[in-house]
C-alpha cells in the first residue's frame, strides 16, 4: 500500500511536532549558519510552521533537507539546480498576497498570513517526480486547494484553474533572461484542483517554505511530473477554456497539459520508465500517476493517455 489511511499509522511511526520540529531547527540552524558563513549570505528567514500529521504520507524515506533545498528547478532564478539556492534571496515573501479570481462568484485578495489560517495546516510526504528523470520525498505543510476554491465559489462555467507565479524581474533576476514567457505559468482541470491530494503549500520540514522552494506559497500536484506545481503564486484564476501553461507555450511537442507521471508514455528526451531518486544509487521504476493511481486513476477513466500526456 502505498498512501498509508489514519488507522494504518501506528502512533509511534508519528514523531511529535515539537520534537521533530525542534531536530530539524537544530539541523537547519546548523547547516544554514555554514552556508551563510561560507557564501557571506544574510540566513534567509526560517519561521517555524506548527501542523498536524496527516494521513497522505508514503512511506518512503523522506530526501534529506539539504537536498530538497539546494537541488531545486525555478527558472526566475536561474537554468541550474545550485542556482535557486545561491540566488533566491532577492525574493521577498512578505508582504504578498494572492488574488483569486475569474469564474468565481466571490473573487477576493487573500493576504499571505490570512490564506495560511483558512484551514488547519497538516505535514503531507508526497513524492515528486521531475520530468528529467530524479524524484525526491518531501514532507509539505499546507492544505487541500479545494478549501480555498470553495472559498470563493466557482461558476457553474469554470471547467479549469491557472496557476500564475510572481512577475518582477527584480526580485527574479532569471525574468530577464527569455528562458520562458514569464510569468510561469501552470494549469489544472477544475476536477483534478479539487482533488483532495493536490496541495496549497505553505512550508515543508517543519517550516515556511525556502524562497527557492516557491515561497510563500505553491502548490503540489504529487501525481503529475513536477513542473505542474507552480512556485511563489501570485494569482489563482478559475477560466472556461484551458489555460496555456508557460511549458506548452514554449514547446508543445514536448510538454502536454495533463503531464501524468506515466512511465509508459516517454517525453520525446528522456525515458519516464525508471527514476533515480535523489541520495539513492540504483535507479527505481517510475510508477503510474506516480503511485497514486488508487487516489486519481478514474479522473481520467476512459482518456487515451498518449494523446492526452
Ligand atoms: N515554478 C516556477 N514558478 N518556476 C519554475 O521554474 N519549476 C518546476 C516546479 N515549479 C518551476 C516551478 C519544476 S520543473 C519542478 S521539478 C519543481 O518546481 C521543483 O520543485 P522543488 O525545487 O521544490 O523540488
Amino acid at each position: 500500500m502505498l498512501i498509508k489511511r489514519p488507522d494504518d499509522i501506528a502512533p509511534s511511526e508519528i514523531t511529535p511536532a515539537e520534537v521533530y520540529r525542534a531536530r530539524r531547527q537544530f539541523m537547519q540552524g546548523a547547516a544554514a549558519g555554514a552556508a551563510g558563513l561560507l557564501l557571506g549570505l544574510p540566513e534567509a528567514e526560517a519561521v517555524p510552521l506548527a501542523a498536524t500529521a496527516s494521513p497522505y504520507r508514503v512511506s518512503d524515506a523522506p530526501t534529506p533537507f539539504k537536498a530538497v533545498t539546494s537541488y531545486n528547478n525555478f527558472y526566475e532564478f536561474g537554468v541550474n539546480k545550485d542556482d535557486p539556492a545561491a540566488n533566491a534571496q532577492s525574493l521577498r515573501p512578505r508582504p504578498w498576497s494572492v488574488r483569486i479570481e475569474g469564474e468565481v462568484l466571490k473573487p477576493r485578495s487573500f493576504d499571505i498570513d490570512n490564506l495560511m489560517k483558512l484551514a488547519p495546516l497538516e505535514e503531507r510526504v508526497y513524492r515528486l517526480r521531475c520530468v528529467e528523470g530524479w524524484s525526491m520525498v518531501i514532507p509539505w505543510i499546507g492544505f487541500s486547494l479545494a478549501t480555498l476554491l470553495k472559498q470563493v465559489e466557482p461558476t457553474g462555467n469554470a471547467k479549469f484553474v491557472e496557476f500564475v507565479s510572481l512577475k518582477d524581474p527584480q526580485q527574479m533576476p532569471g525574468q530577464r533572461d527569455n528562458v520562458l514567457d514569464w510569468p510561469y505559468r501552470e494549469g489544472l482541470r477544475l476536477d483534478e484542483a479539487m482533488h483532495p491530494l493536490t496541495l496549497l503549500a505553505f512550508g515543508l520540514y517543519g517550516q515556511t517554505l525556502p524562497n527557492q522552494n516557491g515561497a510563500p506559497v505553491r502548490i503540489v500536484v504529487p501525481w503529475k511530473y513536477g513542473f505542474k506545481s507552480a512556485k511563489s503564486i501570485a494569482t489563482i484564476r478559475l477560466t472556461k477554456e484551458q489555460p496555456l501553461t508557460a511549458w506548452m507555450q514554449a514547446n508543445p511537442r514536448e510538454y502536454g497539459f495533463y503531464s501524468n507521471v506515466n512511465p509508459t508514455v516517454d517525453h520525446p528526451r528522456w525515458s519516464q520508465a525508471k527514476e533515480r531518486r535523489i541520495g539513492e544509487f540504483f535507479k527505481r521504476d517510475t510508477l503510474m500517476f506516480n503511485g497514486y493511481a488508487d487516489q486519481v486513476g478514474k479522473l481520467y477513466a476512459g482518456m487515451d493517455l498518449r494523446k492526452y500526456f
